[in-house]
């Protein structure tokens, strides 16, 4: 019997109790109710009664043994289980919020934008930034000493070793993806083209070197005016608002005629201004000469607005700068 003990104490003393799967399963072995501790004690019964003082004490001390040994492991392990968690006691406690991203306004914007478009029926399409002097300006039918081919207004790149890039230009206008677009299609040709675009003015509050726009161009047998002004009213209401208040002014570019640009108020009735949102016009006849559309035979209206414009408008942001620097704590309050 006393040997029979010996080797239980044994193998409680040498169990490992180093995880919370060892611990359970020690309980379950020794301490629970069915356990090794407990069926040694019925063994008492068939022990000599003379045995039976010594042989009671030892099973206790082997009980004492595995009870303790339970505890202090059980103790041990908690207390580095809290260690893991830091401070933290109750663990239940919600966990503290994660960052998470935001899409920047001026994505924002330009979604808005596309899935008008999209629902009048255009598809999307782009271009290159690094244009060239014949699709950025000369196709669009600007006369060779237009001001805007200027040295103030353009970014012209030349590659050093190559003296034929000279007429390379970071594109001012996303007007150039209508000449691709032409050059490349047959009407009917019915597409938005968001891109970026550069300029070399002075940083202010109210301009930056680089900006975004979307082109719109829409070319077809018996394209008119009417449907021209029909799509960017359309645009305007479902952009700002079934009561926005707009107007249309004739402009000029070289590229469309006739030209106009359209404004809508913003502000309240008593305080506000007109803000200039984009230009457009009927295709110059000269734009489909240079890029083999049929001007005979097709019309078609184009046009061009400012991405940024509308984002400053519709967040209330009065530094157009603030939208390239990507300042974390400007960019969190975008999240929708
Ligand atoms: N490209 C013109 C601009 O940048 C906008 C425009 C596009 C005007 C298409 C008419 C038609 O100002």
């Amino acid at each position: 019997m006393i040997d029979k003990i010996e080797q239980l104490k044994k193998e409680i003393q040498d169990f490992n109790l180093s995880g919370n799967d060892e611990l359970e399963a020690f309980r379950l072995k020794f301490l629970s109710r069915n356990g090794e501790v407990q069926e040694m004690f019925k063994l008492m019964g068939s022990v000599p009664k003379q045995e039976k003082a010594a042989v009671g004490k030892a099973m206790n001390e082997v009980k004492v043994l595995a009870q303790n040994k339970f505890d202090t492991a059980k103790k041990e392990l908690e207390s580095s289980t809290k260690k893991e968690f830091g401070a933290l006691d109750d663990i239940t406690l919600p966990v503290e919020p994660s960052f998470t991203g935001s899409f920047h306004p001026l994505t924002q914007a330009l979604d808005e934008i596309k899935q008008i478009f999209l629902r009048l029926g255009f598809n999307i399409a782009d271009g290159p930034e690094l244009e060239d002097d014949f699709h950025n300006f000369t196709a669009l039918n600007f006369p060779p000493d237009h001001p805007a081919r200027d040295m103030q207004d353009t970014f012209f790149v030349r590659k050093s070793d190559d003296p034929k890039s000279d007429d390379l230009v970071l594109r001012t206008h996303t007007s150039p993806v209508q000449i691709r677009l032409m050059k490349e299609q047959k009407p009917p040709l019915r597409s938005i083209m968001p891109g970026r675009v550069f300029r070399n003015e002075a940083v202010t509050a109210k301009s930056y070197f680089q900006f975004n726009q979307v082109e719109g161009l829409y070319v077809d047998e018996h394209v008119t005016m009417g449907e021209l002004i029909e799509t960017l009213v359309m645009f305007a209401r479902l952009m700002y608002g079934s009561d926005v208040k707009y107007r249309v002014r004739p402009s000029f570019f070289p590229f469309t005629e006739p030209s106009l640009e359209m404004d809508v108020w913003w502000g309240s009735e008593n305080g506000g201004q007109w803000l200039e949102i984009l230009g457009a016009g009927m295709v110059d006849p000269n734009v489909f000469d240079a890029t083999g559309v049929d001007s005979e035979k097709y019309t078609g209206f184009a046009f061009g607005m400012g991405v940024d414009r509308i984002a400053m408008l519709r967040y209330g942001i009065d530094d157009i700068r603030l939208l390239y620097e990507n300042d974390i704590r400007f960019l969190n309050q975008f999240k929708s």
